[in-house]
């Protein structure tokens, strides 16, 4: 069965998991899970650069410069490392192109998968570089009132913004979320060659943040189900 061999591999790599930890760079010389630290004032890649809020300075209305902060931020949310988490169905998606989960899974009744398949059986607390399974603290699924796949960016934005669908958050919290959830974090350094979310987390949060000060306008619900070009 493929989701019994799955697992077999996935368990007999936590079990080297020890030495993993104990010797990080065992693994190729590669690090493996701990984050990479990035300085918020080095320069982003070009094909994965994020704007910074200042590069909107010069949009004088401010709800249009607020709209625009959310665009730019939602290159983030929409990029396959995070989307992949937050589904409208019961599946995590997989890779750059989005594919189910393999073996399948669904998110049962607590988004942390059914009791076979629970969720934190293959998935640690950081990476597992030689198993290729990613990994942060907490790691299921985005509920269901979270689920960005299929919405336009307007649906989205009124939904981050709504405590009874974003979990009980106050503005301020959905930024503290943005610059400091460490399952957020985990887009910036994913694991085995998969492409990171643009720029970086502070940059990100930042962004959050200026939108957030800016009065946190929403684009116009256009129903156009948004899938970010890979
Ligand atoms: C492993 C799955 C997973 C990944 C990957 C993931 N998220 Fe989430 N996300 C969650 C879960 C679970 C919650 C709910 C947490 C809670 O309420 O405490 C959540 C909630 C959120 C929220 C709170 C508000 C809301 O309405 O959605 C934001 C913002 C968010 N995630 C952003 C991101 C960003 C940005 C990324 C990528 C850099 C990302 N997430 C990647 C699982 C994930
Ligand atoms: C049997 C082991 C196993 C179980 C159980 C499992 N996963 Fe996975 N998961 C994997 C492996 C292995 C990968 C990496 C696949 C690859 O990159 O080719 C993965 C990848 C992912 C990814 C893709 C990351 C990306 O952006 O490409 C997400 C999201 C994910 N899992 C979420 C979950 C959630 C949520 C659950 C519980 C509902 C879960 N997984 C249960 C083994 C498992």
């Amino acid at each position: 069965m493929r989701a019994q061999s799955h697992f077999a591999r996935v368990r007999s790599a936590s079990a080297v998991l020890v030495a993993l930890l104990a010797a990080p760079a065992a693994c190729g010389g590669r690090p493996t899970g701990a984050p990479t630290p990035v300085s918020p004032t080095a320069p982003a890649q070009a094909a994965t650069d994020l704007r910074a809020p200042e590069s909107f300075a010069s949009i004088t209305d401010r709800a249009e410069r607020s709209r625009a902060l959310f665009v730019e931020a939602s290159r983030v949310l929409l990029s396959p490392r995070c989307a992949n988490c937050h589904p409208s169905d019961d599946s995590p998606r997989q890779h750059d192109t989005r594919d189910l989960h393999d073996p399948p899974v669904t998110r049962g009744s607590d988004d942390r998968g059914v009791p076979a398949m629970r969720c934190a059986s293959c998935h640690q607390d950081q990476n597992l570089e030689m198993a290729r399974v990613p990994g942060a603290p907490g790691w299921r699924l985005a509920p269901k009132s979270m689920a960005w796949m299929g919405k336009s960016l307007g649906a989205i934005c009124v939904q981050v913004k709504d405590p009874a669908r974003n979990g009980g958050r106050s503005l301020d919290k959905i930024v503290e979320h943005a610059a400091h959830d460490p399952i957020v974090a985990w887009g910036w350094s994913p694991g085995h060659g998969r492409t990171p979310a643009p720029g970086d987390q502070a940059r990100f949060g930042a962004l959050v943040s200026a939108w957030v000060d800016t009065g946190a306008a929403c684009p116009a619900d256009d129903g156009n189900p948004n899938e970010v070009p890979r």
